[in-house]
C-alpha cells in the first residue's frame, strides 16, 4: 500500500483512540467506574481496534520511508512509547475523577507530542 494510505490508517487510529478516551474519561469525570461505562465493550472493541491501526499505519510508513534499512531511528521509540501511554490509558482513566480530569487534558497533548516528533524527528 502507498504512504499516503498508511498515513490515514495511522491517523484513523489514532483520532478513535482519542474519542473513546473521551469518552471513557467524562464518565469517569462525573463518577462512573470502569464496570459501568456504557457501551463499554464496543468502546474497548474500538479502541483496541484504534491501537493496531494506529501501530500498523506507522508501521507502514516507516517501511515506505525505508527506516528499516538498519537500526529504527531513535524517534520511533519515543512514538512507541507514546503510543503506550494512549493504549494502556483505558486501564487508568478510572482510577478516580482527578485522574480522568489530568487525562482529558493530557491525552490530546500526548497526541500532539506524537505528531511533533513525527514532524521533527529529534533522535
Ligand atoms: C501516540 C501515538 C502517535 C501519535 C499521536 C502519532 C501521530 C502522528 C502524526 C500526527 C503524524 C503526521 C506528521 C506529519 O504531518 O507528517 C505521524 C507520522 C508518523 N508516525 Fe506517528 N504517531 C504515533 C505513534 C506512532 C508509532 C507508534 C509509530 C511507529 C510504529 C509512528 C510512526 C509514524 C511515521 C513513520 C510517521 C511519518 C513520518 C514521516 O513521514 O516523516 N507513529 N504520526
Amino acid at each position: 500500500m502507498p504512504y499516503p494510505f498508511y498515513k490515514v490508517v495511522h491517523f484513523l487510529g489514532i483520532f478513535t483512540m482519542l474519542t473513546v478516551l473521551a469518552a471513557m474519561s467524562m464518565h469517569a469525570m462525573k463518577g462512573g467506574t470502569k464496570a459501568d461505562v456504557p457501551y463499554r465493550r464496543p468502546l474497548m472493541i474500538a479502541h483496541g481496534v484504534a491501537t493496531l491501526f494506529a501501530l500498523t499505519g506507522g508501521f507502514g510508513m516507516l517501511a515506505r520511508l525505508g527506516a528499516f534499512h538498519g537500526a529504527l531511528p531513535g524517534w520511533v521509540f519515543l512514538k512507541l512509547a507514546l503510543w503506550l501511554v494512549l493504549a494502556a490509558a483505558p486501564w487508568f482513566v478510572h482510577r478516580g475523577r482527578t485522574i480522568a480530569r489530568a487525562a482529558i487534558v493530557a491525552l490530546p497533548l500526548v497526541a500532539a507530542l506524537g505528531g511533533a516528533i513525527a514532524l521533527y524527528k529529534p533522535l
